[in-house]
């Protein structure tokens, strides 16, 4: 870190936020009509997630939300991004089985969120797909959840859009293929190496949908703008051999171009076509159209870096084994500098590479609009005797990145939001609840939040950038 106080260098109509999603904060899985999704029933699989837990109660938002969103409101945010939980909303997963208290439940928290001077962001889907239609359609695998994903688009535009101007389609497409169809770390658990890129196309394909419905129906008379959240690692070339410096690009294509490139070019990368052939699906003339600047703000969710490089003969037969088939298809190896400090997650500590990243988008995609939908990092830090969270090392990340952020808009990218991840500690996937990434500690037996003292250095970083 330099002796920048970068919290200076961000424009004063900046957007200030933090992040949560559904299952990682509701709880009252099964109350007031709401049924099962994809991840109530991974998690209850034996397993799947640590120490077996599961989203059932989680931070118990659905009847604390109130008393949260204060909370927010005394860090002084700008605005609150969440996600509606699709089988809450539409317990069949479809428009005739609207659920009221649902209704009432997102309707609270937007009101809350307006009272107390808070924008909110409200994330479609965040993983948190309706077991039924997973069951009696195969879910993401089939075409029929285009329409399902729009329809379900279409109640929340009419239901909350007068009073939501922000809306993101779908969180982390690449997570959702990759981890829940590819690697089976994440529900529905499949493990496949075709699976990933049928799943990808088809998320986009809803993303469009959903967007040309909001534009058509609900964006004259609303208001509001509409994107996608994607989320991408920063992969640095290991040495600067034209090799190593190709697999790196190489790299990103298949990480962060496999969603973004369809979204402002109409096609997937050469790259990805060139490895996969006819592996990677095809998008017809007319779906092109409905892709291209669909997203109105590029959405981006940041958290670690890693080296790429080319593989060696031995590499390629290592990484061959079960990786969801995109490690193989890309061909790179992925390293890390062993001095860079690694969070709980495991994932490394390198300020730096968010400052490329956003490079990489600006030169690669018109120099979009960019908002950082998620970034923070996992650390145990509990209540010290006094009560305290000092979580110096939470503070330091996010210090650390937004310095190279502010760099970043010097250097003429355009980025105009920042949600930090998370609010609060919450259900961390197949981590469970061991893994703590909020700015306010929960105590899980009690519910009792602590604002963590990162909250407050949040808090003091916001008022200052005003
Ligand atoms: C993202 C995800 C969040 C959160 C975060 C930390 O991929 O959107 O829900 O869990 O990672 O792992």
């Amino acid at each position: 870190m330099t002796n920048l106080d970068p919290s200076t260098l961000f424009p004063h109509d900046f957007v200030w936020g933090t992040a949560t999603s559904s299952y990682q904060i509701e709880g009252a899985a099964f109350v007031d009509k709401r049924s099962a999704s994809i991840w109530d029933t991974f998690a209850h699989t034996p397993g799947k997630v640590a120490n077996g837990d599961h989203g059932d109660i989680a931070c118990d938002h659905y009847h604390l939300y109130e008393q949260d969103i204060k909370l927010m409101s005394e860090m002084g945010i700008d605005a609150y991004r969440f996600s509606i939980s699709w089988s809450r909303l539409l317990p069949d997963g479809t428009p005739d089985s609207l659920n009221q208290s649902a209704v009432r439940f997102y309707q609270g928290i937007i009101d809350t969120c307006l009272e107390h001077g808070i924008t909110p962001w409200v994330t479609l889907y965040h993983w948190d797909l309706p077991q039924c239609l997973h069951d009696q359609e195969q879910g993401w695998l089939d075409r029929r959840i285009i329409a399902r994903f729009s329809d379900y688009a279409e109640v929340c535009f009419e239901l909350f859009g007068t009073k939501v101007k922000h809306w993101i389609t779908i969180n982390e497409p690449w997570v959702i293929a990759l981890l829940g169809y590819g690697q089976g770390m994440f529900a529905p658990g499949h493990e496949s190496d075709s699976e990933p890129y049928i799943v990808g196309h088809n998320l986009l394909l809803a993303h469009a949908k959903a967007v040309k419905v909001y534009r058509h129906k609900f964006q004259k008379y609303q208001g509001g703008t509409i994107g996608i959240t994607l989320n991408s690692d920063w992969r640095e070339p290991k040495t600067q051999s034209s090799e190593d410096v190709t697999a790196a690009q190489r790299a990103m294509e298949f990480f962060l171009g496999w969603f973004a490139d369809p979204l402002y070019f109409g096609d997937y990368p050469q790259t990805m076509r060139d490895a996969l052939g006819d592996r990677l699906p095809r998008f017809s003339e007319s779906e092109q159209k409905d892709l291209i600047h669909s997203s109105e703000f590029f959405g981006l969710n940041h958290y670690s870096t890693m080296y790429a490089s080319e593989p060696s003969e031995d590499d390629v037969h290592e990484e061959v084994k079960g990786n969801g088939g995109v490690d193989k298809d890309q061909r790179v190896t992925l390293s890390v500098d062993p001095n860079w400090a690694i969070t709980d997650m495991g994932w490394a500590v390198v300020p730096w590479g968010v400052r490329k990243l956003l490079h990489w988008i600006r030169d690669r995609y018109e120099n979009p609009n960019i908002v950082i939908t998620e970034n923070g990092c996992a650390y145990d830090d509990a209540p010290n005797e006094q009560g305290i969270v000092n979580d110096q090392r939470r503070i330091e990340y996010y210090q650390s990145y937004l310095e190279e952020c502010a760099l970043a808009i010097q250097d003429g990218v355009v980025l105009s939001g920042y949600f930090a991840w998370s609010f609060m500690d919450n259900f961390e996937w197949a981590c469970g609840y061991e893994k703590r990434f909020g700015l306010h500690y929960v105590d899980f037996k009690t519910q009792k939040r602590t604002a963590k003292q990162s909250a407050h250095w949040y808090r003091e970083f916001i008022h200052k950038s005003k």
